[in-house]
């Protein structure tokens, strides 16, 4: 049976679900998106994703499609109606349907499509390796705390990642490591201390991010939030990324060097187990 896809309003089976060509989300990127974990049936810190969504909105002066309740109800049926126990929903607002023109078009319809993935996200088999990431130059736009679809940059870094036997690429700009190309970026330094970058424009406020740097100052961790150089990386005993779909993952060598051991580090499990176990009992209906 084929997935059941949420577009404005209606729940239709993928095969028949349309979006106009003179959509601006197709022709401009114009459009944003959050990714939401879906565990035991129930979504992860849903309220922090529309938060962040509705910020990413009005950064960029577009209408929210609907209010979030409607949004929430229709997130929970599309959820309930695919039988997801394990995987993730996908939501994507764009500024509707125009005629092509850069301005913004003066109508206020916005467009709302979601749909759901089903995936094995707790029994990770990368979870037991961790990650192997290139470094690469962070060739993106000045805005990339706003969660827009214009993800060309990332892609081509993910896909230098796998071209170079390794898992995915952290990006750099004036010395510094910015972010994953879908992930929030976190060095363990030799003196026990988490580093992660500041926020800013620069890079994506991971909802992850938010909920394990709280977890690790409540497990007595010093969190430094300031930016790191692959110098830094080098002599650090543990490295590691957050996503909502990845939650906490160790990373066990950069750039071909191994970081500390060279295999998961028990700072990144031990984050990795507190997150999804809090996660957990703190999931949405
Ligand atoms: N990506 N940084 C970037 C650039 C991201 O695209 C993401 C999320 C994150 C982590 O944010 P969060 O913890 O809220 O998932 C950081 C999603 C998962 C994606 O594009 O698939």
């Amino acid at each position: 049976m084929s997935r059941l896809v949420y577009v404005n309003g209606d729940f239709v089976a993928e095969e028949d679900a349309k979006i106009s060509v003179f959509d601006r989300g197709f022709l401009f990127a114009d459009a944003v998106y959050e990714v939401s974990t879906v565990l035991d049936g129930k979504l992860i810190d849903n309220n922090a994703h529309l938060r962040r969504l509705s910020r990413s909105l009005s950064e960029l002066s577009m209408a929210a499609p609907c209010s979030d309740e409607e949004l929430v109800a229709a997130q929970h049926k599309l959820v309930e109606l695919n039988g997801v126990d394990q995987g993730l929903l996908y939501l994507q607002v764009s500024r509707g349907v125009a005629d092509r023109d850069f301005f913004y078009p003066s109508h206020n319809d916005s467009s709302l499509v979601m749909f759901t993935q089903k995936k094995s996200l707790l029994d990770n088999p990368k979870v037991l390796t961790g990650l192997r990431i290139i470094s690469v130059p962070d060739i993106r736009w000045q805005r990339r705390d706003i969660k827009t679809v214009g993800l060309l940059a990332p892609c081509m870094s993910k896909q230098a990642a796998i071209d170079a036997n390794a898992d995915d690429a952290w990006m750099v700009e004036d010395g510094y490591v910015t972010e994953g190309t879908s992930n929030n970026a976190y060095i363990v330094t030799a003196d026990n201390k988490i580093k992660t970058r500041h926020l800013g424009n620069e890079i994506l406020s991971g909802i992850t991010r938010t909920a394990v740097l709280k977890f690790a100052r409540e497990a007595n961790y010093e969190v430094v939030e300031e930016p790191f150089t692959l110098k830094e990386v080098e002599s650090a005993q543990e490295a590691f990324i957050t996503s909502a779909s990845l939650f906490v993952m160790p990373v066990v060598n950069v750039d071909g060097k191994d970081i500390g051991s060279g295999k998961p580090g028990p700072v990144s499990l031990e984050m990795r187990k507190i997150y999804i176990e809090t996660a957990r009992e703190r999931a949405d209906l």
